[in-house]
């Protein structure tokens, strides 16, 4: 974890944020899902979004990513105003810089670990084989995979699988990670394999930008944390706060539903942090 909080929106640095969204509406046909989206993520920052399903925060993220336009505010990355990208060799541009891990972790089923993490360094970014090659084995061995760079993904567990699209991500060098519930589909015994990798690259000051269900987790590794509903901030704040002294009752609610289970939020399997926080990480 970094800098303890979001810089406020109308400091001289908040022009410095490596992502940026100001007054973001986005309707799909005539249904409003972002109403007035303002965020802040600066260099080496994690900041976990939590909310209600159909919040709008995978289209936020997607958002971020350029996969989708906002009808009204700005989308800044790095300085690029990624709401205004017009050419497919910008896009691509941009892409290469923003790693995406989804839900479904979408490896290329023909093709071994190895080359799931050599394909786009080699054929995208121009490296030589040997190199990516030797980045992927050191990613391997990250995300505790070295043993299965030449097993394909029908044989490796979705945890590992999650791991292998996560390294996949990194093998890009991506200056900013979006994951977007990257543990739902995963079995409760292999989600905290998948969060230990993630708290890890946000400890090496990896900037990221999560959607989670995990609380405890969201908790443990966030800088700040944002509670969307209905496609507006409700709250936002340094995680400590929001966890354990929420201003907004929806905010105290969410979390509360949260703790009962009923936003299919359950407790991660096992993780170093798991001890330390899941007994208070409900506590509102
Ligand atoms: N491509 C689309 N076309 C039309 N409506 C969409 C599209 N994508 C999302 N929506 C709608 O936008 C709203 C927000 O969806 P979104 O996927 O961003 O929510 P979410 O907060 O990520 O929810 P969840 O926690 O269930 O993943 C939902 O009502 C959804 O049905
Ligand atoms: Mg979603």
């Amino acid at each position: 974890m970094s800098s303890p909080d979001l810089l406020p929106l109308d400091t001289p640095a908040a022009s410095a944020a490596l992502v940026a969204l100001r007054d973001v509406h986005l309707t799909f046909g005539t249904t409003p899902v972002l109403r007035g989206i303002d965020l802040d993520v600066h260099r080496g920052q994690a900041v976990s979004i939590i909310g209600p399903s159909g919040s709008g925060k995978s289209t936020l993220l997607r958002c971020i990513s350029g996969l989708l336009r906002p009808q009204r505010g700005s989308v800044t990355v790095d300085g690029i105003r990624v709401d205004q990208l017009t050419t497919e060799a910008d896009t691509i541009a941009l892409r290469k810089r923003i790693g995406f891990v989804f839900q479904q972790y979408n490896l290329f089923p023909h093709l071994s670990v190895l080359d799931n993490l050599t394909a786009a360094p080699v054929r995208v970014l121009g490296r030589t084989k040997q190199e990516a090659e030797a980045d992927a084995h050191a990613l391997l061995k990250k995300v505790g995979l070295a043993d299965k760079a030449h097993a394909y993904p029908g044989q490796l567990s979705g945890g590992q699988q999650q791991r292998v699209a996560i390294a996949r991500a990194l093998a890009m060098r991506p200056e900013l990670i979006l994951f977007d519930e990257v543990t739902s589909a995963l079995d409760p015994e292999t989600v905290g394999e998948v969060l230990n990798v993630i708290g890890e690259l946000v400890d090496d000051g990896l900037t990221c930008v999560l959607v989670t269900h995990e609380m405890a987790f969201a908790r443990a590794i966030s800088d700040a944390v944002v509670f969307t509903e209905h496609g507006v901030v409700v709250e936002r704040g340094p995680a400590e706060q929001v966890f354990s002294s929420p201003v907004s009752a929806r905010t105290r609610a969410f979390l509360s539903r949260a703790l009962s289970g009923h936003t299919g939020t359950r407790p991660p399997a096992y993780a170093p942090w798991h001890a330390a926080f899941a007994s208070a990480a409900f506590a509102v």
